[in-house]
């Protein structure tokens, strides 16, 4: 019990004198552990006489409670003082000028997508928008596709629990553009559209333009002209346009509209399969029954509508080959794009 106080003292300075938190360590261990000679002193109570005992005991608790302390205290120090020594280390320069800095750009779809409304609002369009998240009404049954129409089929439509569906074309916002409106009207109507369909050419999600010109007298020679005008100015050359008859519930008469190859003026390539056309949308004149249905008279007014991929017309006009590099975003395509105009 003698040499307590000396003990005590010789442990407080290897504290006192620990560099890190390592020695630190040891030196707990080595004075307060299992085998540590506060322990070793505890230990040696049992020598002691009863009375002697508890005075000895509580002279040992308090040298220990103090090393505790002085641990604790040394502790926090060295932690402070390494955390000061890795943030003087590391420090960041914000004067330093910026790494590999770059300016973002549109995406090719969007660039098609502005294009083709900078040139319709030039001929007097609006552009409308609808919600993508459509009721069977607006999809289908009000442009002329009733439940049981095979029509229906074609469209590998995306369904929510509740009925409602994710639209499979843009042709809704016709409906819903002539109730809000009214006739006569001018629209364009771009946005994303869903099915459920995925390969080399056909994404679940892709792009979709729609127009609609609705008034007196429009005609299908009305038709004609501005989509050939269109076609011309969005590729900015002269090309060819055909008319080829076909199948829309929504229109009557229903046309596909071909334009000649912008890769091979015609002459046939890999791109029009060797046909020197390529086939670019759907068109027709508005059914009597969708302008009736929205709200319009089909005794007095007439209309044409359209429907084309934007995926698609950016693709011939960029000049690229697949689908799905528009969708994977891969920064070495999109970067092309960047310094382009639209
Ligand atoms: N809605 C048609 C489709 O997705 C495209 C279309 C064809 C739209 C003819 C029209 C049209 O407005 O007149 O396949």
């Amino acid at each position: 019990m003698t040499d307590l106080t000396a003990l005590a003292a010789a442990a407080l300075g290897e504290v006192a004198a620990c560099g890190d938190l390592t020695a630190l360590d040891e030196v707990r261990v080595r004075w307060l552990g299992k085998k540590g000679a506060f322990t070793e002193q505890l230990k040696a109570l049992g020598r002691l006489s009863a009375a002697e005992r508890p005075a000895a005991g509580e002279r040992i608790n308090e040298a220990k409670e103090k090393l505790h302390a002085a641990i604790a205290q040394r502790r926090s120090l060295l932690e402070r003082a390494a955390i000061e020594r890795e943030l003087s280390a590391g420090r960041i320069d914000v004067t330093l000028p910026g790494r590999g800095e770059e300016s973002g750009g549109l995406h090719p779809v969007t660039r098609a997508r502005l294009r083709i409304e900078t040139l319709f609002r030039r001929a007097g369009f609006e552009v409308a928008s609808g919600p993508e998240i459509e009721d069977d009404y607006h999809n289908f049954t009000a442009l002329n596709i009733p439940p049981d129409h095979p029509a229906r089929a074609m469209h590998d439509t995306f369904y929510f629990p509740d009925g409602r569906l994710l639209r499979t074309h843009t042709s809704p916002v016709q409906v819903r553009a002539l109730r809000e409106r009214g006739a006569p009207l001018a629209i364009i109507a771009p946005g994303r559209v869903y099915r459920n369909d995925s390969d080399m050419t056909h994404s679940p999600m892709f792009h979709q333009l729609e127009g609609l010109v609705v008034g007196e007298d429009v005609s299908f020679a009305n038709m004609k002209a501005a989509l050939h005008g269109f076609l011309q100015a969005f590729f900015e050359r002269d090309l060819a346009m055909r008319l080829r008859p076909s199948y829309f519930p929504f229109t009557e008469p229903s046309a596909e509209v071909d334009m000649s190859c912008v890769f091979c003026s015609g002459k046939g390539c890999r791109v029009c399969k060797f046909t020197g056309w390529l086939e670019i949308s759907g068109c027709g004149m508005v059914h009597p029954n969708v302008l009736a249905a929205s709200g319009v008279d089909p005794e007095r007014f007439s209309g044409y509508a359209f429907g084309a991929g934007i995926d698609r017309l950016a693709m011939l006009r960029y000049g690229v080959n697949d689908l799905r590099l528009f969708f994977e975003n891969d920064l070495r395509f999109l970067t092309q794009f960047r310094s382009l105009g639209t």
